[in-house]
């Protein structure tokens, strides 16, 4: 591999890993849909959960469309079953629904709100920005409605709805603080690759940190769920 192809490989890396992810929160939040009806979610919540099916699709096609537009190949990507469908375990469709709220909305799109944020403010390519710009601004929308939905969850079975979550969350928190707060520095990014909206791995870490304990953290708490973070620890 030539070092004048890194650049591009890493952007084009990046953009094929966006679209999977965001075609995987589409698989998921179709699930988190068929949950709100099993479980009886008030409408207002059933619609905005197939709102956000739609947007995930969107994102997944506008995602495609900007890697194309950075010269990467149109060559189909490949897409794991199993990450589209995850185990549903044996205990029912409420714990299934408040695992996928607590891992998906109150961790994985609080989290989306300011790393997107994040990446559009270096972004400047013009394929760019018009997605993150459309992005972020469904990610609000997709952070609101985990919370409300959480709430809706803990009105029908408050003890049981907070116990599942305590079991939950630890396992949510690793497996986000893997993805973007041990990861080490990474090497320094291109003006290229900012442009492309890829986010140094130090953004990363204190988005994460500030988001889980200034928003996270204090929005469980405010629920009557305490989450062990472990953060201050690892500065
Ligand atoms: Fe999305
Ligand atoms: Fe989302």
């Amino acid at each position: 591999m030539s070092v004048l192809a890194r650049p591009a490989d890493r952007i084009h890396l990046e953009w094929r890993n966006r679209v999977i992810a965001e075609y995987t929160s589409a698989a998921i939040t179709a699930r988190v849909l068929h949950l709100t009806v099993i479980c009886g979610l008030d409408r207002p919540l059933q619609d905005t959960a197939l709102r956000i099916v739609r947007d995930e699709l969107d994102h997944a096609a506008l995602s495609d469309e900007a890697r194309l537009a950075l010269g990467d190949t149109d060559e189909p990507l490949g897409l794991e079953v199993g990450r589209l469908d995850p185990p549903r375990g044996s205990d029912g469709p409420l714990a299934e629904l408040v695992d996928h709220v607590c891992t998906s909305f109150c961790f994985g799109e609080t989290l989306a709100v300011p790393l997107f944020a994040a990446m559009r403010a270096r972004a400047d390519h013009p394929a760019i920005q018009p997605v993150l710009t459309r992005v972020l601004a469904d990610e609000a929308v997709h952070r609101g409605f985990g919370w409300d939905a959480l709430d809706a969850l803990l009105a029908l079975d408050p003890d049981g709805v907070r116990a599942r979550a305590a079991t939950t969350l630890p396992t949510a928190l690793q497996s986000y603080r893997a993805a973007y707060h041990d990861i080490g520095d990474g090497s320094p990014l291109t003006a290229e690759e900012l442009s492309a909206g890829l986010l140094p791995h130090g953004a990363y870490r204190e988005v994460f940190r500030e988001t889980v304990l200034k928003t996270i953290v204090p929005r469980l708490g405010s629920r009557g769920i305490a989450l062990d973070h472990g953060l201050h620890d690892a500065a």
